[in-house]
């Protein structure tokens, strides 16, 4: 039941990430010069649709490349101590990025 769900959220934050890589994309290199300034990214991180959709996209690439990677690393790891280290330091990253991003966000 584990392997389904995972499957699932692999797909769903990938379709996730497709639109909302348009979306970043866009915003970051075809919305003027300005864009990138300090006083423009503050203004746009003051709205909290912004504020909701980069919470949603940070935690959607979390998800979508800890996730690959753990699953990567479940098949090719063959020593189960070895592959308990690295998928403790997976969760410990994605943890600490999240609480990062979202002290950066809100
Ligand atoms: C438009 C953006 C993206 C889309 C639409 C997308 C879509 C997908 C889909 C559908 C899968 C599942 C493939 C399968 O089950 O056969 C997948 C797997 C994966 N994705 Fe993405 N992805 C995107 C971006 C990214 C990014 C930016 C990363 C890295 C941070 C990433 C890392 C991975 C990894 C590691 C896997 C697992 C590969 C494997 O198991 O062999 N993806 N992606
Ligand atoms: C040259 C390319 C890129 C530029 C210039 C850029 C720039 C930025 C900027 C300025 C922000 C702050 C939010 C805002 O201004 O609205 C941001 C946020 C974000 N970007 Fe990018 N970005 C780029 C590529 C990417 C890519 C490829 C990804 C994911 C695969 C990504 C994921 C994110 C995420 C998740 C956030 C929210 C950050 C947080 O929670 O702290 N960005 N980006």
């Amino acid at each position: 039941m584990r392997g389904v769900i995972q499957w699932f959220l692999q797909r769903l934050t990938g379709f996730i990430l497709f639109i909302g890589l348009i979306i970043h994309f866009y915003v970051m290199h075809y919305s003027g010069t300005g864009a990138l300034d300090y006083e423009t990214v503050t203004a746009r991180l003051s709205s909290p649709y912004w504020k909701g959709f980069d919470i949603l996209f940070l935690l959607s690439i979390l998800y979508h490349g800890f996730n690959g990677l753990w699953g990567i690393v479940t098949e090719y790891i063959k020593g189960s101590f070895l592959l308990r280290i690295v998928q403790i330091v997976i969760v410990a990253a994605s943890i600490g990025l999240f609480i990062t991003g979202v002290r950066i966000v809100v």
